[in-house]
Formats: structure tokens, sequence, C-alpha cells
């Protein structure tokens, strides 16, 4: 890479094959090969569990189950449910039962079929709706409201109320699960895994092996994308992979298949929703009443979180004076759902969304008109009690609709509609409002660890793992503004927990924001004490007046003979520690479960996406043709990244809109478990035009260096194209019923179009 100016530029390392993914590490001599052997069913009683045979097999050395676990047989973060083998019944298929390790991965594979297994079949659910009838809740419903309901509704001259439907969806990251346990001295164990979450694997892997968290060490070097689906579903392989390594005191290795990897993991939770949104003649809001039926799947795992997050983006992007939001976790015979860029966010907007169109049918106006009505302005009041501040919900509204000609746009799409026959064009306008923070209080915090060498290079470790999202470059340019030093001069360690320890996960878009001020918390004690160094060298007395810009030493605004090498090596040479850690902990923010209110987030990010497809409605296929965005982010701390970012996101909302549809048999088994069944946008199906515009001048006091996170926002923009979409059906149906379910895959509009015509 000498021959690139940017040696750390992942873009060039990824192109050149040459990151190192936990798959591409070189295992150490004599290393062993984990499989998964999984429930067939997806509920029932095991009866009989035979691995006998399996271990009989050619290059088998251990079969392990549940009873081979000499810690707990537990691995649940948030509600311990959740076992790491299956333990006299199994919950979905899918579910591990057994792992099978040998001398080569074909060879464990090839035992797992003669592992025995009978399971009593028992009544399985896999509809989150049936699933509330029957009671099977992982916690009761939770409630936001706010003013009153049942009073507004005889307020209101238009009620509309319905159901809405979205599906699940395939993390579908390049790398799949995987993970390397290697064991140490003294039984200690190291685990490189595929995690955004070192601290929970080493806190499960210790757990399950009844260790002290001090003899396990995980380490990430990066992430072939997460996208959520590794915030706490990296964690079963990882303590598989360390339960053999322990057993039998050899590296073991486990990587999921592709298709093991779709079948045995969660998905973003399908929900089912009701909703009643009542308004006055005008178009303003007055009261909304939604129910999220939230598919958890068998285990907790992240979903009264994801819930929680739901009811803060129950009202999207709107102020509703009266609310009342209720949630309800329900737990079916799926593989357990989680994390997915947004985590519950979109599943709400969905609704309110669905519901706004609805509303605006009702009154017979344009969707945008109810939603500019009624768009978030400075200091209104969410309904969990944060009032928003630095809101720019309609300065980037107004700037969507002037820079991207809104008016204009109308008349074409008008024209266009009007002079074709089997063509329909739909536009959509989709605002976002998105609480940044943990939503668990307690995750908000974050440590960084700086070593400056004695040549000026820094070496920089913190909590956040990079999974494609830039954080490294990001952090990397925290540290390099924070000493005023080259980016070049700066490295970012792989994450480990035996450099940062108690870290949270690398989610909810925080992993700049925390660690960021955290890396530069640690960057300025350190620069604190070159400072005093500086001013001993140059013969004065007020080390305050000492200054660094890129990288010469100034005292008092002028030059001086030292440059940040020299400073540094005159700081050694003064043995003046170069090394420092820093803990960062979000201000301000907390959060009452017991009423529902509270500042549970730093701040908001905003935006308003303008979406336009073109219709075939002969065949139901369709085209976006652009997306064009106005986005609050704040100056960039990385432009390329935040593009990256927000691109990414955009197709990866309209996927889970439009064609990407999780499949199960009435068995529970996963149809769509390959990448031939089951689509995600490609380049092709990428909007023709996509454009982001970004708000530079914003404040934000809370991000680092004035910057708003970017991770997941974006992704709510994909909304705006199945309304786009549904307005074209509009267009060509302007009577009789459209669902509101989604995907919208070209199957599913077809059928619509068709009406009740068999097809
Ligand atoms: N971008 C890439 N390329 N790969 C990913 O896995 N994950 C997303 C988002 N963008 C992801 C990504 C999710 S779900 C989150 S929460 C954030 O990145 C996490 O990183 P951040 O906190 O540094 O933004
Ligand atoms: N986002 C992602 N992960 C989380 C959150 C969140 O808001 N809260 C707890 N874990
Ligand atoms: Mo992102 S869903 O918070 O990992």
């Amino acid at each position: 890479m000498s021959d690139h100016p940017d040696r750390l530029l992942d873009m060039a390392l990824h192109v050149r094959g040459e990151s190192r993914y936990v798959d591409d590490l070189t295992p150490p001599q004599g290393t062993l090969y984990a499989a998964v052997f999984a429930s067939p069913a997806a509920h029932g009683r095991i009866r009989r569990l035979d691995t006998s045979r399996a271990l009989a097999r050619p290059g088998v050395r251990g079969v392990f189950t549940a009873r081979d676990i000499p810690g707990e047989n537990q691995i649940g973060g948030i509600i311990p449910d959740e076992p790491l083998l299956a333990d006299g019944e199994v919950h979905c298929v899918g579910e591990p039962v057994a792992l099978v390790v040998a001398d080569t991965q074909r060879l464990a594979r090839a035992a797992l079929a003669s592992v025995e297994l009978e399971v009593e079949r028992l009544p399985a659910v896999f509809d989150p709706r049936e699933a509330f009838k029957q009671g099977l809740l992982i916690r009761p419903p939770r409630t936001f409201a706010a003013g009153d309901v049942e009073a507004a509704w005889k307020n209101c001259d238009v009620v509309v109320e319905g159901r809405v439907d979205s599906g699940g969806q395939e993390h579908l990251y390049l790398e799949t699960q995987c993970s390397l346990a290697l064991p140490g001295e003294g039984g200690s164990l190291k685990v490189i895994s595929a995690t955004q979450g070192p601290t929970a694997v080493q806190k499960s892997v210790a757990r399950v092996l009844g260790l002290p968290m001090h003899q396990v060490e995980v380490e990430v070097l990066r992430l072939g994308g997460g996208f959520g689906g590794k915030e706490d579903q990296a964690t079963p392989w990882a303590c598989l992979a360390a339960l053999a390594a322990s057993r039998l005191g050899k590296p073991v290795k486990l990587v999921l298949q592709r298709q093991e990897d779709m079948r045995l993991t969660g998905k973003r939770h399908p929900y089912s929703s009701d909703f009643r949104l009542g308004a006055a003649y005008d178009g303003r809001l007055l009261a909304y009443e939604v129910t999220f039926y939230q598919n958890a799947g068998c285990t907790a795992d992240l979903s009264t979180s994801i819930l929680e997050r739901s009811l803060f983006h129950a009202t999207g992007s709107y102020l509703i004076p009266n609310v009342r939001a209720t949630g309800a976790c329900c737990r079916t015979n799926l593989p357990s759902n989680t994390a997915f860029r947004g985590f519950g966010g979109p599943q709400a907007m969905f609704v309110i969304e669905a519901a706004i169109v609805r509303l605006a049918e009702a009154l017979g106006v344009e969707p945008a008109a109810v939603q500019e009505k009624n768009l978030l302005a400075e200091g209104d009041a969410l309904p969990y009690g944060q009032r928003v501040r630095g809101c720019q919900a309609r300065r980037c509204w107004l700037e969507a609709r002037t820079r991207y000609r809104l008016e204009e746009r109308r008349w074409q799409v008008a024209e266009f509609n009007r002079t074709h026959t089997l063509a329909r064009k739909g536009l959509a306008l989709m605002p976002v409002c998105f609480g940044i923070s943990f939503t668990n209080q307690t995750l908000n915090q974050a440590g960084a660890l700086v070593h400056v060498f004695t040549d000026g290079s820094v070496s920089l470790a913190t909590a956040a793992v990079e999974m494609g999202q830039g954080v490294h470059r990001k952090l990397r340019e925290v540290a390099s503004r924070a000493f005023s030093i080259d980016r070049e001069r700066v490295r970012l360690e792989p994450t480990s927990t035996a450099r940062v320890p108690n870290t949270s996960p690398t989610a909810a878009s925080t992993g700049t924001d925390l660690n960021g001020r955290a890396a530069e918390l640690a960057c300025r004690a350190v620069l604190g004490r070159l400072r005093e160094v500086a001013a001993q060298e140059l013969g004065k007395h007020h080390p305050e007046r000492v200054e660094i810009r890129e990288e010469q030493v100034f005292y008092q605004g002028k030059p001086s003979s030292l440059t940040w090498a020299k400073l540094v090596a005159a700081a050694y040479g003064r043995r003046v520690s170069l090394s420092a850690q820093a803990h960062y902990a979000t201000p301000g923010i907390h959060f009452d479960r017991s009423t529902e209110k509270g500042e549970p987030f730093a701040y908001h990010a905003y935006g308003t996406a303008l979406c336009e497809v073109t219709l075939d409605c002969l065949r139901g296929t369709y085209v976006v043709d652009s997306v064009e965005v106005v986005h609050d982010l704040g100056p960039s701390l990385d432009a390329a990244a935040d593009l990256g970012q927000a691109e990414g996101g955009i197709a990866q909302g309209i996927g889970w809109l439009t064609l990407e549809e999780v499949l199960h048999a009435p068995d529970g088994s996963l149809l769509t478990k390959d990448l031939s069944t089951y689509k995600v946008p490609d380049i092709h199906f990428a909007p023709r035009r996509l454009e982001v515009h970004f708000l530079e001048d914003t404040e934000n006091p809370l991000g680092v260096f004035n910057a708003k996170a970017i991770g997941e926002p974006p992704l709510m923009y994909g909304i705006g194209v199945y309304f786009a979409l549904r307005a074209a059906m509009r267009a060509f149906r302007p009577d009789g019923e459209l669902s509101l379910v989604a995907p919208l895959t070209p199957e599913r509009v077809l059928m619509q179009l068709a009406g009740d015509l068999p097809l």
C-alpha cells in the first residue's frame, strides 16, 4: 500500500483484498473447525439427543451439547431467556442444539447428519397477533401517552383507521458470523469475533465458561458489515467456539456459511400495527393512537429495547398533541429477531406515514400538505416529554422542496400520468427525525486509550468497531485535529476488551459521538502535558499559551523552534507520560420508565427526501427514478464516509419496503434462505438519481467537532419510495382499497392493481 497517499484508506484495502476479516486470518496450527447442529423443529420437547455416532465420524474431535457447558447455559443480555445450546426444549427452526468439532470444516459439516435428535412437536406460533392473543409476551406491553386521545377524537373533523404490516429484513452483511477462539494459559481465552459488541461477547463467554471476565479477551479487527445483526447475535457463535476451545484446549474456528447465517440468525422485526389518526379539516393532526405488535421471535434478545425505540418514534417528524402508542413484544417460534439499522424506528415511522397517507386520502389533499402542516418546530415536545432543540425539520423540508423543484416535478408527474396509458409516476416526501443516543441510558458511555510513540506517531484504541461505516477514519480525524498533526501519524488499533474495557456495542449511530469524545479527552490529556514540556523547553512560564498548529509549536501565537516530533521526543526525555486513557458519558440524558417521560436523546438528526418512481402497471415492475435528500449533518468529519452512509442507508431502506421479503414455510423454516429467493437492491435497482445535500452550518454541541451522527437516519428515507410507489398505484387506480403492506414487491403491486381479477 506504500504507493497510496493514504495508507489507511479502507476502501483501497477492500478492493485489493487486503482487509483482514476473521476468516482471512491464518489460524494457528492445530486449529479445529466447528459446525452447528440446529433444530429442525419450530417448537418441541427434546425426547432423545444422541451424539455418539457423530463423535465416531472421521476427523471428529468433540461433540458438545447443553450438558457440556461448565458455566451457565445462558446468553440472554437483557432478559435471561436464551440458552446457548437447547436444553430440554427447542423454540425455533435453527436453534443451536449441538456443536460438532472436527479437523476440517468439511468433516465437521459431514458429521452433522449423524447427530440423532427426536423432538416431540408442540404447537408453534409465527404471527405476532396470534402470540398476543395467546398471551405469549416477552414483557407486558408499554404505552407512551401525551394529552388526552379519548377527549380529542370528538374534536376531529376526520378520523381514519387501519392496519399496517411491515416485513422482516435480512442483514446480508458480506461477512457472515464468524469467530476464532484461542485458548491461552491457565484457562484464559482470546476470542477474535466479528461482533459489534466485544464486551457483550466477553461477558457471555465468561458466563458460559464460568470464568471471570478478565480471563477472556475479545478482539475485533473489522467487520464486513454488521447493520445491527452483530450487535447481539455475534455472541452465540463466539461462545460456541470458546466452549469448544476451552474443552479441547485447541484453537477453534466457527464460520457460518451464507445459508446457515440466513437460516440461523434473526432479522429486522416484522411489525403488524393498528392505527387511528384524527385531524381538523385544515389537516392539523389532533390525535393518534397506535398499537405495535412486534414479532420478537423466540427469545428477548434486544426486542424490548427495539420496541422502546418504536415508541419514541411513533409520531415520526410530527407534532401531535394527543397520542397513545402501545407496543407489545410478542414471542413467536422464529429465530429471535434483532437490531437492524434504525432499531424499531423505521417500523414506527412507516406506520405514521401510512396513517397520514390514509388521512390525506380522506381529506382529498396531497399527503405532503398534511406532512408539512404538522412538522416539528423548535421547542416542540415529543410525546415522551423531550423538547426538540436545534430542530431542522422544517428547514430541511423547505430546502428539499425548493432545491428539488417540487412544484415543477408535481406538474411533470401529472403530465406524465395524463399522457400514458400503462405507466404511472408517483412522488412522495419523507421527513426523518431520529433520536441519537442509546435508548438504554447506561450504554451511552465510551472509553479511549491513546499512546504517542517517541517518533511522534500515535496509536488510538477505543470501543468503536469498524464495520464499513468509517468510524476509524473519523476517529483518526478526531485525534489528528485534537493534536493538530497529520492524519497519517494516527493509527487505530483493533478494538479489544483488553485495551478499552466495559464498552457498549458500536450501535445506535453513536460510534463516533461517544468514542470520538472519549478520544478527544484522552488526546487533550496528553496535549496538556506536552504543553508544559513545551513551555519548559522554550524557557517560558505559561503552558496555556502553547499551541500546536499543523505540527508546529507556537508560543503566544508565534512559531517556536519546536515541532511535534521534537516536542514528543523532549517529553520522553523528561520522563513525561505520553499515554492517556479517558472515559466519556453523554451528559444530560435521562428517562423514567415509570412515567415514560424524560430526555433520552442527546439530540435528533433531521432531513427530508423527495422520492420519485415510475411504475409499469401492466407488469407491476417499477423503477426508482430519484431519491433527493436534504440532510442535517453539521460539519462533516469525513465527507466520503458520510455520503456513503447516506447512500447505503437509503438503498437498504428502499430494499426493506420493496424487494426484500422474508418468507417462512408453514413449519417455520425459512424459505428465502439464499440470494436467488431473497432479492436485495442491486446497482440496477438503485435510484437512477441519488442526491444528498448536507446542511453544514447547524450546531450540535453534543457531537464531535459539531458533527451529527449519520449511521442510521438515512435508512428511513427509503420509506418515501414506498409511498411514491403507492402514489403511482393510486394514479392508476383512483378508487378502491390499496393495502398498507410492505414489502411492496412487484408481485404485490400487480395483485393490487389487478384488484379482484384472478391472476
Ligand atoms: N455502514 C456500513 N457500511 N456497515 C454497517 O454495518 N451499520 C449501521 C450504520 N452504518 C453499518 C453501517 C448501523 S446499524 C449503525 S448503528 C451504525 O452504522 C453504527 O456505526 P456508527 O455508530 O459509527 O455510526
Ligand atoms: N440502538 C441500538 N442499540 C441499542 C439501543 C439503541 O437505541 N438501545 C439499546 N441498545
Ligand atoms: Mo445499529 S441497528 O444500532 O447496530
